[in-house]
């Protein structure tokens, strides 16, 4: 059964008191009023992975993950404010975003240094959230599909087969990236069936199917529902909503 998962990404925001209160209320609000049909994975910045490990830990949550927003593609050694995949796993990380596309865009992050990330995740034995999309002007030109298909290509087609029971994919337009505008889930739809034909068509139709890939971008509580009723979206990557408890929790509830 392929897993349904509702990732909350924090990105640069909360310092530590704030990450440890919103953890906590999301977790509570969690227990409180859903089924536990949905991995909800909390991916607060590095600072706080320690603390709010053991918070989940403490209520021994195990429907309740942890996650980081980034890897190093390195081992270990010289990579000056970098964190490993080592490193990661010894604090308790379950998942790794790998090619957000404020990462490809900010520190120039291309195809290669990408394979090396999700490499070093895998190998540490953790899940990876590999992301694609497509800026506004490649979805104008029309060429969206294509564009997606060369960062599946290009990173993750060389992974042998065994891997991509750890892989989740995350769709998440760059267009619709905090911006509000949300793809339509005829839009969103598109994508994700793309995307799992060309895992079935690079390995095969059982290995695709299993494969979780979630919607990001402008999700929330008013358009989740509808988005995740789409065949092939099995939940969502957040960011603003992921930061407000109960946006986030009604999000999850949708997923359901
Ligand atoms: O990684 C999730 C993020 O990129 C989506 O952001 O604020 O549009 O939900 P947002």
């Amino acid at each position: 059964m392929r897993k349904k998962i509702v990732a909350g990404n924090w990105k640069m925001n909360t310092t530590l008191a704030e990450g440890q209160a919103l953890a906590s209320e999301i977790i509570h609000m969690v227990e409180d009023e859903t089924d536990r049909s949905v991995q909800v994975v909390l991916i607060p910045p590095f600072t706080h992975l320690y603390p709010i490990n053991k918070l989940i830990g403490s209520l021994r949550k195990k429907h309740i993950y942890l996650g980081a927003q980034d890897c190093s593609a390195h081992e270990k050694g010289a990579y000056t404010g970098e964190v490993s995949a080592a490193m990661l796993q010894s604090v308790g990380v379950d998942y790794v975003i790998v090619g957000h596309s404020e990462r490809r865009e900010y520190h120039a992050e291309n195809h290669a240094l990408l394979a090396q990330k999700a490499r070093r995740v895998l190998e540490h034995g953790m899940q990876l959230i590999f992301c694609c999309g497509e800026p506004l002007s490649v979805r104008e030109a029309g060429n969206y599909l294509e564009y997606v298909e060369a960062q599946l290509r290009e990173s993750l087609f060389e992974l042998e087969a065994d891997l991509w029971e750890h892989i989740v994919i995350a769709y998440e337009p760059v267009w619709a990236i905090g911006t509000g505008k949300t793809a339509t889930p005829e839009q969103a739809q598109e994508v994700h069936a793309y995307i799992r034909s060309l895992i079935a068509e690079r390995y095969d139709k059982a290995l695709a199917h299993e494969v979780s890939i979630l919607y990001g971008g402008s999700c929330k509580p008013e358009n989740a529902a509808e988005l995740f009723a789409q065949a092939d979206i099995d939940g969502g990557l957040i960011g603003g909503a992921s930061l407000k408890s109960r946006s986030f929790v009604d999000i999850i509830k949708a997923c359901q």
